[in-house]
């Protein structure tokens, strides 16, 4: 996929390539609300889908045709969880470090993805496969530590099954 590029493009001047496609839909998307500000949470839900996050230049057009400050677009954004400014990864590892599962691992299954596969919170690899993210607790604090990959939740993981439980995602 295409960086989108850095640079907020004027409205008739969209461009070509994959870059321009994105901002013609999302023009399309902002259009159909007829540049009412009350839709702004489905324009910002429906441009990730396009996307799969959010990336600046989108997010100040969005501002801008919506006519809204980018400030509060931006307190939209951060409010809801469901929202990204980074890429996510085909695949999106949680782990878990609420206190049972930070006692019990937690943290040397973050350090065994970042020297592994140069994954830090946050991150994404550089094939786009996973990304990851730490969360407060998964419910199952009695299998602790805990990961989720997707919908798939890993109990009592140890560092040395991390290879194996990677390479079973494609
Ligand atoms: S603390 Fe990790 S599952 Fe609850």
């Amino acid at each position: 996929m295409e960086p989108i590029e850095a640079e907020v493009r004027p409205r008739g001047e969209i461009g070509a390539g994959y870059a321009g496609m994105i901002f013609r839909q999302i023009q399309e998307i902002i259009d159909e609300t007829g540049g009412q500000a009350g839709g702004i949470i489905r324009v910002l839900q429906q441009a990730q889908g396009l996307i799969g996050y959010l990336p600046a230049p989108v997010i100040k057009t969005i501002s801008r045709d919506l006519r809204i400050p980018l400030s509060e677009v931006y307190g939209i954004i951060s409010f809801y969880h469901f929202f990204s400014m980074v890429p996510k990864g085909k695949h999106v590892i949680q782990v878990c470090m609420g206190t049972s599962c930070y006692v019990k691992g937690g943290q040397r299954i973050l350090d065994t993805l970042r020297k592994g596969w140069g994954l830090e919170p946050g991150g994404i690899t550089h094939d786009g496969r996973f990304s990851l993210e730490t969360v407060r607790c998964l419910g199952c604090c009695g299998l602790s530590p805990v990961m989720a990959i997707g919908e798939d939740v890993h109990r009592k993981v140890k560092p040395s099954q991390l290879k194996d439980i990677l390479n079973s995602y494609r």
